[in-house]
């Protein structure tokens, strides 16, 4: 199949370096979001995302006039949707008493349905969107048939998840191997025709359900990998045992890979999918929901190690640095850093937070300070919560000058090998009680 207009629905982190990246390739693209404020951003030159690289190609799509951008979609040969697929914050399930948390698929939904009066014969349709298993087939052909046309017959409909890494996706679209289920195999080869376009990695097709279990599976695996880890740092920390040495040593073994334990598992991605399997079959999927259970749980976790550093929290002054859901990036979404501050508010504890990627962080009911010294300077412990590269290269004698704290807080090994105690230093390490 060739291509010549595209229509890309959702421009947010992953729609635009999408839509960017085919109009530089030659494709006309049009660009659509339902939010006016970043239609009105992209027309004035604007960016409302931050991701390396993107601005100039953003700019050079819109330039060559191969990018435009609008609020409604045209018609065209090819529909991508990359919309977002969070989960409900209001309603959940229940499966014998457990509670589950549901995706929601209403930004899917309308997008699917904005594309209904613009859909011909011989087009392609790809959902991107993180999706639960049939999606596709069931949720997305039904709409598109109101259409009159057949999916599979009289369109092409396939589902081809994005796993590109936030920091380094301009690159990543192009190399990685791209999975492409069509939902018949002549709608996965009309997928692979598209993006073949610019993917340089290997395109591996198959069938819609199977190209939406490859993306949940993949992130599910880390969680559940993260949830032993975690296990590992609880049972360490009983049996008077350093998490961060056996895991080394475990991992020597060819076979055996641990991941690391930490305060818990945030970001969009890796603590949003795993639900998407257990709402889809709860019955099924009693390891998927402990590891959620286990992960969620941590920053208790870390609330007890803090108690047991410090004793009473009530009115204590703790520094905790780093807020976001992982190391040098300055994402906060479901982050359990911010969870262990409110956690620690909630005990008494007087915290000052500092996210070196983001030091004009506004969190309601935070209270975040714009520098290093900030934090530091009146704590009673510092409490680190993100392996930023910054925080971790943090010597003892340039630490001890800045704050009256004598109590440090690791939980993510990031201040392991370094003379704490000759500084003046207790350091408390989760995973580690000997
Ligand atoms: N960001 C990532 O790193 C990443 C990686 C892999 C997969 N994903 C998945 O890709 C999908 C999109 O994620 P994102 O990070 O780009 O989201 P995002 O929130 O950055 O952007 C989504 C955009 O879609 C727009 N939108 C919402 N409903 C719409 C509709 N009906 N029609 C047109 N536009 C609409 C929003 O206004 C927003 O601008 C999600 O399913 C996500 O899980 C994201």
């Amino acid at each position: 199949m060739t291509f010549t207009k595209l229509c890309v629905l959702g421009l947010g982190y992953i729609g635009l370096p999408t839509a960017s990246t085919f109009a530089t390739h030659g494709l006309q693209v049009v660009g659509v979001d339902v939010n006016p404020q970043v239609v009105e951003t992209l027309r004035n030159g604007g960016l409302h995302i931050h991701e390396p690289g993107l601005r100039t190609l953003v700019e050079a799509a819109l330039k060559s006039g191969k990018l435009t951008v609008s609020e409604k979609p045209e018609e065209a040969d090819a529909f991508i949707i990359a919309v977002p697929t969070p989960f409900y914050d209001d309603q959940c399930g229940d499966y014998a008493g457990q509670k589950y948390k549901l995706a929601d698929m209403r930004a899917v939904a309308s997008a699917t349905e904005a594309i209904l009066p613009y859909l011909r014969n011989n087009n392609l349709v790809v959902l991107e969107s993180t999706s639960p298993p049939c999606t596709t087939a069931d949720l997305v052909a039904p709409i598109l048939e109101r259409s009159g046309l057949k999916a599979g017959v009289d369109f092409y409909l396939a589902y081809s998840p994005e796993r590109v890494l936030p920091g380094q996706i301009l690159r990543e679209l192009i190399e990685n191997a791209r999975v492409i289920g069509g939902i018949t195999p002549a709608s996965a080869q009309a997928g692979r025709d598209l993006y073949a376009i610019f993917v340089r990695g290997e395109i591996l097709q198959t069938d819609a359900t199977t190209a939406e279990m490859v993306k949940l599976m993949e992130n599910t695996y880390r969680d559940v990998n993260i949830a032993i880890a975690n296990e590992f740092a609880r049972l360490a920390e009983r049996f008077g045992v350093d998490v961060w040495e056996a895991i080394k040593i475990a991992s020597l073994h060819p076979r055996v890979k641990i991941l690391s334990p930490g305060p818990g598992v945030g970001g969009h991605c890796i603590s949003v999918d795993p639900w998407f399997f257990v709402a889809a079959a709860p019955d099924i999927t009693p390891l998927i929901y402990n590891a959620r259970q286990v992960n969620d749980a941590q920053p208790h976790y870390v609330v007890d190690l803090v108690k047991r550093a410090l004793g009473s929290l009530q009115g204590k002054k703790i520094a905790a640095l780093g807020l976001s859901y992982k190391p040098d990036v300055d994402d906060l979404r479901e982050s359990p850093a911010v969870e262990v501050v409110h956690l620690l508010q909630n005990e008494g504890v007087l915290v000052q937070a500092f996210e070196p990627f983001k030091p004009d962080t506004d969190l309601p009911g935070i209270t975040a300070v714009p520098s290093l010294a900030a934090a530091l300077k009146e704590a009673d412990a510092v409490l680190l919560l993100v392996n930023h590269s910054e925080l971790r290269a943090l010597m003892p004698e340039k630490l001890v000058a800045m704050t009256p704290a004598r109590i440090l807080i690791d939980t993510v090994n990031g201040w392991a090998g370094k003379d704490w105690a000759g500084a003046g230093f207790k350091v408390f390490r989760l995973g580690v009680r000997k």
